[in-house]
């Protein structure tokens, strides 16, 4: 067979069938090729007039048709799908070639699969593939790590099928190993978080407000022209728009509400929790959506009394309301800002050089979290490119600084109310807990000292200090 293809995917389920289209639409020769070739025949079969492709039925032939040095590019499941496929493809490889993880690995694993490669002379490059099939078909948000030299190859391909947005690609080199699809499991996080705010912010207008959805889609409609301007807010308008045709309802109110998740959340946090980033509303979001699908727990508590319901004038209605944009948008702010957090220990702890402007000017299109106010996390970034939090930078200081009054009654009124808003509180509480002067975290270390000699730093002296707490009189011992 002659090596004619520019690059070649195997798996071609709904996202690897997309992206081989993609490729063949922007004028590549792409080898495509199924563990089971029925899937192969259909593609070329249903939309073969789109480009070029050479189908594939063994990895063999697959190979054979990849142009060196080789580009494969695999879109399997996460995990041992993975894994069989890379020992399958590997030994058939030479080196400089690539290998090229689309799916949704954790990043652990990549980097486990990069090493391993790089041993044989293989470049495997985990790119993170955001903006689901839609995405993947018209233009995705793709987050590739591995080595600066597969991305000089790889990487103008990659370019060219991604979104783009003002006529820049939302594909970057994110760093070496597993740096792209740690970016792209923070993406995922972000988008639990910010998804969990808006629902927060539509169950205020609901419960306080007492809007109905359709009130509140075009509540959201209209912030979706203002600085809240993003893809989640306008698909939530739709959303809350929609009408369910069998019983003539609101849609959000025929949905059962107990939501799922698939895992990336999850990851998030875990690996927040080993790195020591408090990504509070990430994990407030993960949390909310395991509480909305534990039954037993939730007829358990039930009946218990909330707050009290005091109904809203019209004209306090459309305050509250206000009150509960600028919540949205500090929450928000807070969100992002714990995501990048999240992203620079990272970077710190795995040797990883990431270009945290170019983060977010990536997620600027073809991704779900797409949002307007990214072009300026972007600048904010490119502007001081060690800058430590978003809150650190003047412009999105000045907006929380405005909002922090209405966040503060939003929370309140919902406390007051019994109406959780578990995100929006977890954004307040680390933006009080940050700005504060001194925090209890001084008593905690009073208690680990009493209960385990853990020894504690003093405000006056260097040096760890332990008390005899059974002899308090005795000085304290410095160790
Ligand atoms: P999607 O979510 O896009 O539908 P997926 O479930 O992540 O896709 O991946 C399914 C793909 O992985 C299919 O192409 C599947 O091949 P088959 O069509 O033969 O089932 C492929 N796949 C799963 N396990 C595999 C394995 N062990 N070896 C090769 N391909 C495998």
């Amino acid at each position: 067979m002659n090596a004619t293809a520019h690059i070649g995917v195997t798996g071609l389920a709904v996202m690897g069938r997309n992206l081989a289209r993609n490729f063949a639409r922007h004028g590549y020769t792409v080898a495509v090729h199924n563990r089971t070739p029925s899937r192969t025949r259909s593609l070329v079969q249903d939309f073969g007039h789109e480009g070029t492709f050479v189908p594939a039925e063994t990895a063999r032939e697959f190979v054979d048709a990849l142009q060196r040095p080789r580009r494969l590019m695999i879109m399997v499941q996460a995990g041992a799908a993975t894994d069989a496929v890379i020992e399958e493809f590997a030994p058939l490889l030479e080196p400089g070639d690539m290998m090229i993880d689309g799916g949704n690995a954790h990043f652990a694993d990549t980097r486990r699969r990069e090493a391993a490669l790089r041993e044989r002379g293989i470049h495997f490059v985990g790119a993170g593939v955001s903006g689901g099939e839609e995405g993947a078909l018209n233009g995705p948000s793709i987050m590739p790590g591995g080595s600066k030299e597969a991305y000089a190859v790889l990487g103008p391909m990659l370019e060219t099928i991604s979104a783009h947005v003002d006529g820049e690609p939302c594909s970057t080199h994110i760093g070496t190993d597993g740096a792209g699809h740690f970016v792209k499991m923070v993406h995922n996080g972000i988008e639990y978080a910010d998804m969990q705010l808006i629902a927060e912010a539509y169950d205020l207008l609901r419960q306080v407000a007492e809007y109905s959805p359709a009130e509140i889609g075009a509540i959201f409609r209209t912030w979706n022209q203002g600085r809240l301007n993003s893809y989640l807010i306008e698909i939530t308008a739709e959303v809350l728009s929609h009408t369910d045709a069998d019983t003539g309802r609101p849609f959000v109110d025929v949905v059962a509400d107990a939501a799922g998740q698939k895992g990336t959340g999850r990851w998030t946090v875990q690996t927040a929790l080993d790195l020591g980033t408090p990504v509070t509303t990430v994990a407030q979001a993960a949390f909310a959506r395991s509480a909305s699908s534990r039954p037993s727990l939730r007829t358990a508590y039930r009946s218990l009394p909330g707050g009290t319901r005091v109904p809203l004038s019209r004209s306090e209605a459309e305050r509250f309301t206000a009150q509960v944009e600028q919540a949205l948008y500090a929450s928000k702010v807070i969100a992002y800002d714990q995501g990048f957090t999240l992203i620079q220990d990272a970077a710190a702890e795995y040797g990883w050089d990431i270009d945290f402007g170019a983060v977010a000017g990536i997620w600027r299109g073809g991704c779900i979290i797409r949002a307007a106010f990214l072009d300026r996390i972007r600048a904010a970034h490119t502007a001081d490119p060690s800058l430590v939090s978003l809150l650190a930078d003047t412009s999105f200081a000045d907006e929380v600084i405005a909002a922090q009054v209405p966040w503060r009654e939003a929370v309140a009124s919902a406390a007051r109310r019994g109406i959780a808003t578990p995100a929006f509180a977890a954004a307040l509480a680390y933006y009080d807990t940050l700005r504060a002067g001194r925090l209890p975290a001084a008593l905690l270390q009073g208690q680990r000292d009493y209960f385990g000699a853990h020894t504690y730093r003093r405000t006056d002296r260097e040096g760890s200090f332990h008390t005899h707490w059974e002899q308090p009189e005795r000085p304290e011992t410095s160790a």
